[in-house]
């Protein structure tokens, strides 16, 4: 087993065989541990989790959210330690099934309250005790964002703009899917699939075009919130959709301070955001997750320090564009800026306000590239090269070969002179993901095959961390070609040979996703989404047995199944992966 820092060493764990279990495994020489599930304590004394799932709207405020997402590591104290730091994480949507005594039965304001509580950002302080075991401690940074903390807005679309106007404060963050993290030592929370909170009853109710192209509709998800909480019902209150699809900007050391949405970086179904530097400019990359979709990134106008040190954003002022992937494996990134190519007076853009608040269809207008649903970026430390996890769609492009693509694949480029502010940049894909034995076009082995990549993270020696999120609609199905991918799961891979080697596995139900690792390498925190989702093959919660599909983490009798954070570290305190 090598050292971690030989080009040669990069991957050295023995690979775990795929799973279908409910366990959670990894590599020998490797031991877990399992922190901060949902409902746990906020702070000391706080409310207990009740394994019945009646703890109220009010308690689960100051508890752990729901759906653990993208996730980061601040470190604290003295050389940026890697013993002790915040843990701020994404709770990305709620399960009805889990979340209530009674599950999916009719919907209450109580039940909505509970529900936006469960929503948003969780920031706890953990640290590393003498015999290496993580612990959550007493913290004045420990804080809970949900759907109704008051935020506040910055950019161009401010708060008095008009479409903004609603019936209420200006609250909450919903859909919080992966994340970003600032140079300056903030988090981004991204606002992902947004439209699904909204709905309502009225049947004179019909979707604007630029609602339309948003997915916003009369039913949403299934959530039924309008049906309980007018704020959630388009037909009373349809500016209230233009609160959302934003990013936002957490100060993690400021626990007073307020959420703020930077609307500079455009309106739509935030993945993620991941933020580099390049000429002392900030550069922010943001996948819009739907089929057709596409890829955008965020360039700062100057120096973010000498923002810094005039006390604005460096998130306020840039310029946003859209990726267009050519066939010959160039590319260009198109400026979404009023005034210029389509977005003018003439052709009905208001202002770059308007643009913002429109950014798909100002997408549309420049010709961007459909993507099949881009999820995570992540860029290589070492060179810079950019890469985006397309978790799967219906292809149709160069840039997304197969048709349809159930399995999703790894685009990635380089920006000119390796620069990530350049307008032009050369393309490959890095990867697809599946399963050789139903496409003959996958090169991986079964230590290897997977689907449905998602979190992207590259660690400071290189390697490319692979998180996967695979349906529950198709996961371990023969029928779908899926039968021998087994449940979500964690690989790794070398970014110049091509490698690629299962870390982990799941247990059943759940995605793989948050993946992060300290400035030594030396502990992973990792977080397991949804455990015990309904899925095809292992059947659905259910009030009387919410435990149908997993009874991951506690595998208590009379509990179930929650999502919770996975510290992981080797035996003998070497590098993760090396
Ligand atoms: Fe929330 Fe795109 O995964
Ligand atoms: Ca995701
Ligand atoms: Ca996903
Ligand atoms: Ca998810």
């Amino acid at each position: 087993r090598g050292k971690g820092h030989g080009r040669r060493d990069l991957l050295g764990f023995e690979p775990v065989p795929a799973s279908d279990a409910d366990e959670f495994t990894v590599p020998p020489g490797y031991r877990t541990q399992v922190i901060i599930p949902w409902g746990t304590p906020l702070r000391p004394g706080g409310p207990a989790w009740k394994k019945d799932g009646s703890n109220t709207a009010a308690e689960q405020a100051e508890q752990i959210g729901m759906n653990h997402d993208g996730m980061h590591f601040f470190p604290l104290g003295w050389g940026r330690s890697c013993r002790r730091g915040l843990l701020v994480l994404n709770h990305e949507y709620t399960d009805a099934a889990l979340l209530y005594p009674d599950g999916d039965a009719e919907m209450t304001a109580d039940k909505v309250a509970k529900a936006l509580a469960a929503h948003g950002v969780s920031v706890v302080e953990v640290e590393r005790k003498w015999n290496g075991e993580w612990k959550q401690v007493r913290s004045r940074f420990a804080r809970r964002v949900t759907g109704t903390t008051p935020v506040g807005f910055s950019g161009p679309v401010t708060l008095d703009h008009p479409a903004l106007a609603s019936g209420n404060e200006p609250m909450g963050t919903l859909n919080n899917c992966s994340h970003g993290v600032t140079p300056w030592g903030t988090y981004l929370a991204c606002e992902e699939n947004w439209n699904g909170y909204f709905g309502t009853e009225d049947p004179s109710w019909g979707p604007t075009p630029e609602q339309a192209r948003y997915g916003v509709s009369a039913t949403g998800f299934g959530y039924r919130w309008h049906l309980a909480d007018p704020r959630f019902d388009v037909a009373v209150n349809g500016n209230e959709l233009n609160r959302f699809g934003w990013i936002v900007e957490i100060d993690p050391h400021n626990p007073y301070a307020k959420p703020v949405k930077r609307t500079a970086l455009g309106r739509f179904k935030h993945e993620g955001c991941t933020v580099t530097e390049s000429r002392g400019r900030v550069v922010a990359y943001s996948g819009d997750d739907q089929s057709g979709d596409y890829i955008y990134k965020f360039v700062g106008e100057g120096s973010w320090r000498a923002h810094r040190a005039r006390r604005r954003s460096p998130l306020d002022h840039g310029t946003l564009y859209v990726a267009r992937f050519n066939d010959d494996g160039s590319g260009e990134w198109l400026p979404l800026v009023f005034g210029e190519g389509p977005l003018t007076a003439a052709n009905g853009w208001q202002d770059q306000a308007d643009v913002l608040l429109r950014t798909r269809e100002a997408a549309d207008a420049l010709g961007a590239t459909p993507m099949d649903r881009p999820e995570w970026v992540s860029v290589n430390p070492k060179n810079k090269d950019v890469y985006c996890a397309l978790t799967n769609g219906s292809g149709g492009n160069a840039a997304n070969p197969r048709t349809p693509n159930p399995y999703g694949h790894i685009i990635r480029w380089a920006e000119k002179n390796g620069d990530n502010t350049a307008t032009t940049f050369t393309w490959d894909i890095f990867l697809l993901s599946g399963d050789p034995a139903y496409d003959s076009s996958v090169t991986l082995d079964e230590d290897s095959l997977h689907g449905s990549p998602d979190g992207l993270h590259f660690d400071r020696d290189g390697r490319l961390w692979i998180m996967t999120d695979v349906s529950n609609s198709t996961q371990n199905r023969a029928d779908r070609g899926h039968d021998n991918i087994g449940n979500n799961q964690l690989l790794a891979a070398d970014p110049k040979t091509g490698e690629v080697r299962r870390f982990l596995t799941g247990p059943r139900g759940c995605e793989i996703t948050g993946a992060v690792i300290t400035d030594d390498g030396r502990t992973m925190f990792v977080n397991v989404q949804h455990p015990g989702e309904a899925t095809a093959v292992f059947g659905e919660p259910t009030p009387e047995n919410p435990r149908a599909v997993s009874n991951w983490p506690d595998f208590d009798p009379d509990g179930r199944p929650r999502s919770a954070t996975v510290v992981i570290s080797r035996t003998d305190g070497g590098v993760i992966g090396a």
